[in-house]
Parts: structure tokens; C-alpha cells; sequence
């Protein structure tokens, strides 16, 4: 389940007491880890952290699950966790393809901060909110489902506006320019984000809500 792309990023996420080694056996089970009974909110490719480390300073009755495929990315991120105590942070290695061997019904809130655009056609089903991940989702969240996206890319936004609401979602705080937008105020930004911003880029964001089907 996990991907092991360096062994000296393996082995220091394997002693950082933020990152969940062997997620699958919480499968169902992540309030134990947290041992509460908050809500529980991920992000998926949160690269080197920033969203979801500020996200958990500021909101310490969420826990927040960051999800990244990459452990050598994941080292960068645990560099900005080496003098904070976050009991509501875990951080977990996986592709988001295994998302439903790790969580069944149990999840709040989904952000997708700049995913990856797979830009061609035919590679459209590996975009995070294709058709095969909404599904995927449904089995991951556990009452409403609630997707908020963050990105600069006009296409990927476009794909995920017309797949969100084909699937059934409602989309609210829709903003082609987030920057320059009332929703600016709550905002807490990425590592991506923070690059745009600076070259002047237009942020698009939308939050997708879904009432559970069952
Ligand atoms: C463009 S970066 C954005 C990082 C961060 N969210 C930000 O906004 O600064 C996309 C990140 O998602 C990760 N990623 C892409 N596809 C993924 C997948 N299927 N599962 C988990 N992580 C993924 C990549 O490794 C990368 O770190």
C-alpha cells in the first residue's frame, strides 16, 4: 500500500509521530487515533503541508488527515512539524487510488488544493474529481459529502464544475478569482497557491456539497 520511493524518506516518516505507517489497519477506526470523536477532514496531495499544518493550528477541535504520495515530499512537510505538538495533524503516504482500503464512512470534509491537471484526454479518469474518484469519495465520506477545490488551472476547474454536478453535487462559494473575492477572508493558502499569488494568477475555487444518497 505504501510508495516507498526513497528508503532515507521511509525511514523518516517511519519514526515521525505524525505520519501513520500502516493506515489500512484504521480503517474505520480514526477516531481511536485521534481519540475523539471531532470531525475529520483530508487533503489529498498536500505536498509540503502548509494548507493542512495551519489549518490544524487554527482549528484544533478538527482533525486533519494529509494524504500524499510521495515520501520525499512528505519529508519536506514533516521539516515544518518538528517543533509543533499537533495532536489533530496525522499524515499518511498513499495514493489516493487506495483511499477506500484506509477510510470507510468516516470523513468530513475532502480538499483538493491544486491537484494535478492531466491536461490530455485520455488520462481524465486520474483527475481527482473524475467520475471513478466522486465514486471512490462516496464510500469515504460519512454523512454529507463536502469537496472544496482550490486551483489555477481553467480546464481542470471547468472538468470539475461539469463532473461535481453531473454526480449529483451542489456547488456554493464559486469564485473565478479568489484573491479578489469575499472568501479571501477564511482563506488559508498553499505552497502553490502562494506561487500563483505572486505571479498575479487568478485563484479558482468552489466548495461541492451532496446530500448522502443512502
Ligand atoms: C501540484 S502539487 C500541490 C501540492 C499542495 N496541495 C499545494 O497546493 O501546494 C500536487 C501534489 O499532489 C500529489 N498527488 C498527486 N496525485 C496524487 C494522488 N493520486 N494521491 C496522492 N497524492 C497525489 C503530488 O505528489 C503533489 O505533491
Amino acid at each position: 500500500m505504501r510508495l516507498r520511493k526513497n528508503n532515507k524518506a521511509g525511514e523518516v516518516l517511519r519514526k515521525s509521530r505524525y505520519v501513520i505507517d500502516n493506515p489500512g489497519e484504521y480503517k474505520g477506526k480514526w477516531h481511536e487515533v485521534f481519540d475523539n470523536a471531532n470531525d475529520i477532514h483530508i487533503e489529498i496531495g498536500m505536498g509540503k503541508g502548509k494548507f493542512i499544518i495551519e489549518n490544524a493550528i487554527k482549528y484544533p477541535n478538527i482533525n486533519f488527515i494529509g494524504i500524499e504520495k510521495y515520501d520525499t515530499v512528505l519529508m519536506l512537510a514533516l521539516k515544518k512539524l518538528n517543533n509543533l505538538e499537533l495532536s489533530n495533524l496525522k499524515i499518511i503516504c498513499i495514493d489516493a487510488k487506495e483511499l477506500e482500503s484506509v477510510f470507510d464512512h468516516e470523513i468530513a470534509q475532502i480538499y483538493l488544493n491544486f491537484s494535478d491537471p492531466w491536461p490530455k484526454n485520455r488520462h481524465h479518469k486520474r483527475r481527482l474529481t473524475s467520475h471513478d474518484y466522486l465514486k471512490v469519495y462516496d464510500n469515504v465520506f460519512k454523512n454529507d459529502n463536502v469537496i472544496v477545490q482550490k486551483t489555477d488551472n481553467q480546464v481542470l476547474f471547468g472538468y470539475s464544475i461539469e463532473s461535481l454536478s453531473t454526480y449529483g453535487y451542489t456547488l456554493k462559494n464559486v469564485s473565478l478569482d479568489l484573491h479578489n473575492s469575499k472568501y479571501k477572508e477564511d482563506n488559508i493558502t498553499t505552497e502553490y497557491e502562494e506561487k500563483f499569488i505572486q505571479r498575479g494568477q487568478p485563484i479558482f475555487c468552489l466548495t461541492a456539497t451532496m446530500t448522502n444518497r443512502e
